[in-house]
């Protein structure tokens, strides 16, 4: 993020922190409980927006040089992402060509080949088909032809992008737009390594999990001897461009850092940066590294999804050094505060998603309500809303009997 920009956001959290002030959506909006329980919106999100769209599958780190691979099985199709001989980042239907077995079962690793379990038919990293046993008994097979069905993939800012249908395009100008490209460009994503990565199968819609990154009216609250330990509740910077949002949460740590002369603030210090990617990506770029958080459906139950948490860093001698920590040190105290975050959302944030679900599946509520300190929740159901083709939610003076 550019200097100016940081500062820009700094002054508004030391304004709100002074003036016990937050972000003002301008009203309230009432959301309807049936979009976390309707099989029919969710039959038309899984297939409109995840089977067809765009989905980050990881950072460039997790595919290290030519031959590095990773599978992926979120999105129904199964998926091969590998880096080719000349370094390109390539993605392929996982499935063979003889007889459609998957090809490779391993999560993520290095090879040469990628040879199918079943007839033996293998790979290059590039999906070209090399070698299949017994050629002169199998019959005339143009390898040319038969490599593995490649699917659109793109790498943009370090961030690693498939489109799981292989007749999808990827439109990285739409989807991350002039405001994230140039935003993201200044992360450095592209240089950070997977240090640890947690799933956490959860009983609420994927969107009850991307509704708990969206305010921080819960944090003195919820979190009240996790995570307000590290950031003031109730303040938060956010903003919006089309269908693309931001928000900056307010760390404790502004507080020392507002005494020291602007040129010397950094957002990373005084706040965490948490970028909504549609339809369910966060990411959150701190000090030494990246947290991601993707909220996968499950299909054909509204009322499921699995979370991936990933945390990314730099290498472990600039990460170190850039927390003041020592070296040898590092790895399990990075590891630590990684494995606490996760288990912050799961045991915190998540309880209180699916206790949410609850009730929406009892149908108990019929509606309930985003408040003017929730601008996130706003334009992300209404985001959504306009791609689905539905009434936009109203913004509201107030909530009282008659309306
Ligand atoms: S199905 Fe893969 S080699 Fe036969
Ligand atoms: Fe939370």
């Amino acid at each position: 993020m550019r200097h100016d920009e940081q500062v820009r956001l700094i002054k508004q959290l030391c304004t709100h922190l002074d003036g016990d002030t937050n972000v003002d959506a301008g009203g309230l909006r009432r959301n309807p409980t049936a979009t976390y329980t309707d099989p029919a919106q969710a039959d038309r999100e899984w297939n409109e927006w995840f089977r067809s769209m765009p989905q980050l599958i990881g950072l460039s780190g997790d595919l290290v040089g030519p031959g590095s691979f990773l599978t992926n099985n979120d999105y129904s199709i199964p998926i091969l992402a590998t880096r080719d001989d000349d370094g390109d980042f390539k993605a392929f239907v996982n499935s063979c060509r003889h007889r459609g077995a998957i090809v490779e079962t391993e999560e993520r690793g290095t090879k040469r080949r990628f040879t199918c379990p079943f007839h033996s038919w293998s790979y290059d990293p590039g999906g070209t088909l090399v070698g299949l046993p017994k050629p002169e008994h199998f019959g005339d097979v143009d390898k040319e032809c038969m490599g593995l069905r490649p699917l659109p993939a793109e790498e943009r800012h370090g961030l690693l992008f498939v489109n799981p249908d292989p007749d999808g395009a990827i439109d990285l100008d739409w989807l991350l737009g002039e405001w994230f490209n140039d935003e993201f460009s200044t992360w450095k994503f592209d240089e950070l390594e997977l240090l640890t990565t947690a799933e956490y199968d959860t009983a609420c819609n994927w969107k009850l999990a991307m509704d708990t990154f969206g305010e921080t009216y819960h944090f003195s609250s919820l979190h009240s001897d996790t995570l307000a330990l590290t950031f003031h509740g109730n303040v938060q910077c956010y903003d919006e461009e089309g269908h693309l949002h931001r928000m900056i949460l307010c760390k404790r740590a502004i507080d020392e850092m507002r005494q020291l002369p602007a040129d010397e603030w950094d957002i990373t210090v005084a706040g965490l940066p948490v970028y909504w990617i549609f339809p369910n990506v966060i990411l959150m770029p701190f000090e030494v590294g990246v947290f991601v958080v993707r909220a996968i459906p499950t299909p054909g139950d509204p009322g499921r999804h699995v979370s991936k948490v990933e945390f990314y860093l730099r290498s472990k001698e600039e990460a170190a050094k850039a927390l003041g920590l020592d070296t040898a040190d590092f790895s399990e105290i990075a590891t630590n505060i990684a494995q606490n975050f996760g288990e912050i959302i799961r045991d915190e944030d998540y309880v209180m998603s699916s206790s949410q679900q609850t009730a929406a599946n009892a149908g108990s509520l019929d509606e309930i309500v985003f408040g003017r300190n929730e601008p996130a929740l706003h334009h992300y159901h209404n985001t959504y809303r306009e791609l689905l083709g539905l009434e936009a939610l109203p913004l509201l003076d107030g909530i009282s009997a008659g309306g």
